[in-house]
């Protein structure tokens, strides 16, 4: 990503803003414990207008003119705390119109809003910025007499940025399949590295050695490494039991990579061979899959993916006299969600739940060229006095990253997802 493209999304913002003001600000610090902080992770819409790593920054556009706001060159705290642009080397840096000192914002925020008709901000996202804006706006209704008026309108910034997100540019697909090629091979690397007897943090051991061996700064997410039963619980990140022989782990994790997420799950078992009843059910979310991946195409409504799973998986549920009753029938009375409770996809992106409105109007947002989300279908079966034995406390979830493209859409993580890869890679590595 070079910073001609951050440029050229500001000059898309701006033309939007008109002559209003609109204010970005970067993500604070965040304490972890006493004096510890939280790796720093920027704010993802600055970071999509700017490239601008540091924290305590602000993005205004105002005029015509992209203006930023930073930390000044301070030799103490750069000992202490390493490299700071400061305003000046930031402005020729990034190709901002001009830098300030963070410091000098709230003197500067009166004047730069003064006479514009419209505020564009996030409103309600950080209390802090809401109390900010309103003591700016404070400011310029005292100088009414000078002759100075307020925005007398705000708009919510999020539906401009958002939309503007939902469609990834050439450079965002490029990063985004570098986060996937990480990714995959984390996945491919934490199924040669299983067996029983493990704990489930070896395993994501093996994740994030091969995911910070790459170059990527992180997780995207608090991954996910649940063995056997733990699989049916959606949102399973203790990560600390031990995985036993017969069993399948399911592994929900992604890295990210200069800003954007990667998101992948797999599923396979502890000892390498799948059960004939493990694979019954891998199979049924695999062809769930399949459907849903060949409904995601241009003009499809952002459900038809996830309609074509359900429809395979409840004839899954069927086959598996999980449920009784016609296809039809189990859809319209909703019995399946017992087993699959969650949607097939989002988008995805700067946020793993990425930006974007899911409804255009009263439809499903039709699917579009450069649009990213996942595919995700699972099945996951908790124990209970009706359900065959030999299923209880299979959990299976396979998750692919699609991008939608002008034929239909292309899957862009490599993960082996087969029967046979899966078991092939358990093998021989
Ligand atoms: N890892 C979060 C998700 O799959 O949505
Ligand atoms: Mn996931
Ligand atoms: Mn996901």
């Amino acid at each position: 990503m070079t910073h001609a493209h951050f440029f050229a999304r500001r000059q898309r913002l701006l033309a939007q803003v008109g002559d209003g003001i609109a204010l970005i600000p970067t993500a604070p610090e965040q304490v972890r414990n006493r004096d510890t902080h939280h790796p720093y992770r920027f704010d993802s819409y600055f970071w999509y207008l700017t490239g601008f790593p540091e924290p305590e920054a602000v993005l205004v556009l105002a005029g015509g003119r992209s203006i930023l706001f930073c930390r000044e060159k301070d030799e103490e705290r750069e000992i202490w705390d390493g490299f700071r642009y400061g305003p000046e080397a930031a402005r020729l840096a990034f190709g901002f119109d001009e830098a300030w000192p963070i410091t000098s914002l709230e003197e500067k925020l009166p004047q730069l809003m003064a006479d514009r008709p419209v505020l564009w901000h996030a409103l309600g996202h950080d209390p802090d910025w809401d109390a900010r804006i309103g003591q700016a706006l404070n400011a310029v209704r005292s100088q009414a007499r000078a002759g100075k008026r307020p925005p007398t309108a705000i708009h919510d910034l999020r539906q401009v940025l958002d939309a503007m997100r939902l469609t990834k540019d050439e450079a965002e697909l490029e990063i985004m399949q570098r986060a996937a090629d990480i990714a995959s091979a984390g996945h491919a690397r934490a199924m040669a590295a299983c067996r029983p007897g493990l704990a489930e943090y070896e395993l994501e051991a093996e994740l994030t050695y091969e995911f910070r061996r790459r170059g990527a700064s992180a997780h995207a997410y608090n991954p996910i490494v649940a063995g056997g039963a733990h699989a049916c619980i959606l949102h399973y990140v203790e990560n600390d039991k031990l995985l036993a022989d017969g069993s399948l782990v399911l592994i929900d994790a992604g890295c990210e990579l200069e800003g954007y997420a990667a998101d992948i799950t797999r599923t396979f078992p502890v000892n390498g061979r799948f059960s004939a009843a493990q694979k019954d059910c891998y199979e049924i979310v695999l062809a769930a899959q399949a459907a849903a991946i060949a409904a995601t195409r241009p003009g499809a409504g952002f459900m038809a993916p996830h309609d074509a799973a359900v429809r395979v998986l409840v004839q899954g549920m069927a086959d598996l006299q999980l449920l009784t009753g016609s296809v039809d029938g189990i859809i319209e009375s909703g019995a399946y969600k017992r087993f699959y409770m969650h949607r097939t996809g989002h988008w995805l992106g700067l946020d793993v739940h990425d930006a974007g409105e899911y409804k255009s109007g009263e439809d499903w947002m039709p699917l579009a060229p450069g649009m990213v989300l996942t595919v995700e279908p699972g099945l996951y079966i908790r124990p209970g006095a009706d359900v065959p034995e030999h299923l209880h406390g299979i959990g299976i979830r396979i998750e692919d990253d699609v991008i939608v493209t002008p034929e239909g859409c292309r899957v862009y993580t490599s993960a082996p997802k087969t029967v046979a890869e899966i078991e092939e890679v358990m093998a021989h590595g």
